[in-house]
């Protein structure tokens, strides 16, 4: 186990830049999640950790050693890719222990990770058979397997579980959470997929072309986003952006007067609070029938949201919802009686909503604890 860091780490191809002044540090142990749309970097920071591409500017350290110059196979780390290429003819014993054969680790001892490894997987009743008898999901362990088995400082995960259906990626998603528990080696992950990176990572670090947008624990990620691209990026269905225009403690949506908290009266920037247009974000989520609000939470209202579009889901209801020229969307509990065509008081906790800036999107009052 090892820590890793990234200092200020640029990345070039050809003429084009593609990562701007990464800077990270995973601690010893950690589990630290890249997440972020097709393009935006990911794969190349991991690929920089493991030594499979040129660090044009910056510093990486793993443990206490700077590898800039050090080849891969001497990083001591283990990588598991979406494209896991397991040797077809050989059994999953084999191709487990191949890397530890060839580092003439004593038998003995490869005995003995061989079998742990193999229990943490799973995979102790398969291991005389070849990959081509495998399903997906063992593969994918089998791939996980050689990895672990290895005793790496670092484990790097390149998209691992992309190419599995739903219901195996969810089961390997808890297999993967519970190998870290068990081992807890430093790991770097990276995926498109939000929800792995929010159920994995004990932090989350949300990247787009190429610069980090905000690292933090997948809670504040969620509900302190640092700008409207993080906001929009992470959860599902996304949060509502509404024009909305502040004033010294209320903001207004459509003629409504929406009476805010004082965390809204001073932001950490001198902004003009007076007539400021704003983006007003709220999760849908975090909309409430009127009608069935909890007690005790500093609640703000807005009326008269007409219901276009009313669908059931099972324990919840979603909602699209239309206020003057503005659309958006609510997921209320079934208890909600309201149905298409009606018109609904909604109400928010308004520690919950954010308000970013127009121009840059940045989150202009956003809370540090939450
Ligand atoms: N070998 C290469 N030569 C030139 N450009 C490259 C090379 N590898 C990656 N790029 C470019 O660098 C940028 C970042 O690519 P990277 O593979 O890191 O993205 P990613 O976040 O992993 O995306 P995805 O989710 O699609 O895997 C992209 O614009 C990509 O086109
Ligand atoms: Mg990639």
């Amino acid at each position: 186990m090892a820590k890793v860091e990234l200092k200020n780490i640029n990345k070039y191809f050809g003429k084009e830049q593609v990562l701007f002044d990464i800077n990270l540090r995973i601690e010893e142990g950690e589990f630290l999640v890249l997440v972020g749309p097709s393009g935006c970097g990911k794969s190349t920071t991991l690929r920089l950790v493991a030594g499979l591409e040129h660090i044009d500017q910056g510093d990486v350290t793993i443990g206490d050693r700077l590898v800039n110059r050090i080849e891969p196979q001497n990083r001591n780390i283990a990588m598991v890719f979406q494209n896991y290429a397991l040797y077809p003819h050989k059994s999953v014993r084999e191709n487990i222990i191949f890397g530890l054969k060839r580092a003439k680790v004593e038998k003995a001892v490869i005995e003995e990770r061989l079998n742990s490894v193999a229990e943490v997987l799973q995979l102790t009743e398969y291991l005389d058979r070849k990959p081509a008898q495998l399903s997906g999901g063992q593969r994918q362990r089998v791939a996980m397997g050689r990895a672990i088995v290895r005793d790496a400082d670092v484990f790097l995960f390149d998209e691992p579980l992309s190419n599995l259906d739903a219901k195996l990626r969810n089961q390997m998603r808890s297999e993967i959470r519970r190998i870290h528990k068990t081992y807890k080696t430093t790991s770097i992950y990276v995926t498109h997929d939000q929800v792995e990176a929010m159920t994995l990572g004990d932090r989350v670090v949300v990247m787009r072309d190429g610069f980090i947008e905000q690292c933090g624990t997948p809670m504040e990620i969620y509900l302190e986003p640092a700008n409207i691209f993080v906001a929009t990026f992470i959860g599902a269905p996304s949060m509502n952006l509404l024009d909305a225009v502040l004033f010294p403690g209320h903001i207004e949506l459509e003629g409504q007067k929406l009476k805010l908290d004082d965390r809204f009266r001073n932001g950490s920037t001198k902004i003009p609070e007076t007539g400021r247009e704003v983006k007003l974000g709220i999760r849908p989520d975090f909309l409430l029938d009127e009608n069935f609000t909890p007690p005790g939470a500093t609640l703000a209202g807005i009326e008269n949201c007409k219901i276009e579009l009313m669908e059931p889901l099972g324990f919840d209801k979603e909602l699209n919802l239309q206020l003057g020229n503005q659309t958006f969307k609510a997921r209320l509990d079934l208890r909600t009686t309201s149905v298409e065509g009606d018109t609904i008081n909604l109400c928010f906790d308004t520690g919950r909503i954010h308000l970013f800036d127009i121009e840059s999107g940045v989150n202009l009052f956003r809370k540090q604890n939450y």
